[in-house]
């Protein structure tokens, strides 16, 4: 009989120093009142100097890792999902965190998918579980996005936040508690409405980029909140479908936290009440692949998130890519 996965802990961090509304209004041309009405943030926090993005993931996977009680040895996969690693292109940031963790000689790999990270890299932990090739998967989204904001652009600066998330996901022979479905897509396509130009092999580093911001994130908005609300709610709407579950019995609608208009318009397109869907886009901003995991520890760390709860997890964002999860949280 094939193993299942369950998702067994949650864990998360974000860095001290905090950015504000009324500090954005001093930098670009944005008031608190236009940013609170359009997008649903009031702050995001940012990373110190000397942090990078495997600095944020190794304090959300360590609190993970002991909140699952499993210790370096036990973690036979580590996979990081960010659009901002430490470096560009190598080393991955999954090794740089594995090393820091003490966790040897297993794989460790990056996933790009911006937004949809994290659903992503679940998707490959249940995956691996399920053909019998791990154990014990360490699963991180962390963004150090502030040093990919450019602070000139008010269409995208008062968006992003820095933090990481981190799950433990492992085997079990019991079908109880289970990650009962992962789905994910793409569409290149629409590659241009996120985008970093710069830095790849399209357009080199040493080629003239400061010139053209194109080492910064690049966001055709509006256009991507069209798309955003229809697919996450054609997603959704799937992937309860093909499971034979009905929104109300969800417990917790935990989306990728972009835009609180985005958010209510999925959850009203299901018919969800206000008590099912987390919103956690007021006080961390956009953190990208972290949003998730994050949303998730705060349920925990409210004593919201309980052994056996239902939960629905949703994202959209750069490539095009998305994604969506049906589980039952196994956590103490
Ligand atoms: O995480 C991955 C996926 N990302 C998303 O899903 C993000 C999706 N997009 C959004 O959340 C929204 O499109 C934004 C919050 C980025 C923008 O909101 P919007 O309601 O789509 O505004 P818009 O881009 O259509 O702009 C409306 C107006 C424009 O002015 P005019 O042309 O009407 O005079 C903009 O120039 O708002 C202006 N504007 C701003 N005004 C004050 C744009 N940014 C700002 C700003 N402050 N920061």
């Amino acid at each position: 009989m094939r193993p299942y996965a369950q998702m067994v802990s949650v864990g998360a961090y974000v860095p001290e120093k905090t950015l504000s509304n009324r500090d954005l209004e001093r930098m670009v041309d944005t008031t608190d009142e236009w940013i609170t009405k359009r997008t649903g943030i009031q702050t995001r926090h940012i990373a110190a100097e000397d942090e990078a993005t495997s600095d944020l993931a190794y304090h959300a996977a360590k609190q993970a890792m002991e909140r699952a009680g499993v210790g370096p040895e036990a973690i036979d996969l580590v996979i990081v999902a960010s659009i901002s690693g430490d470096y560009l292109f190598m080393p991955s940031t999954a090794c740089v965190l594995a090393h820091r963790l003490g966790i040897k000689g297993v794989g460790a790999l990056d996933v790009l998918a911006a937004c949809s990270g994290f659903i992503y890299a679940l998707s490959s932990a249940k995956a691996y579980i399920e053909s019998g090739m791990a154990r014990c998967v360490l699963i991180v989204g962390a963004e150090a996005l502030s040093r990919f904001v450019d602070y000139t652009d008010r269409g995208t600066c008062i968006l992003f936040g820095d933090g990481a998330g981190a799950a433990v996901i492992r085997a079990s022979e019991s079908p109880e508690n289970r990650v009962v479905d992962v789905k994910i897509g793409a569409d290149g396509e629409f590659q241009d409405f996120l985008i970093t130009p710069g830095g790849g092999s399209r357009h080199p580093a040493h080629g003239a980029l400061d010139k053209a911001h194109c080492q910064f994130m690049q966001m055709r908005g509006n256009e991507t909140f069209k798309v955003a609300v229809k697919t996450l709610t054609q997603d959704v709407q799937t992937i309860l479908a093909r499971n034979g579950v009905s929104a109300s019995e969800i417990k917790h609608f935990v989306p990728h936290q972009a835009n609180y208009r985005i958010i209510k318009a999925v959850g009203d397109a299901l018919g969800l009440s206000e008590e099912q869907v987390v919103m956690t886009v007021a006080k961390y901003g956009n953190t990208s692949a972290a949003s998730i995991p994050m949303a998730l520890n705060d349920l925990y760390e409210a004593g919201r998130l309980k052994k056996g709860d239902r939960l629905l997890l949703d994202a959209f964002g750069g490539g095009l890519t998305w994604g969506s999860a049906l589980l039952d949280f196994a956590g103490d």
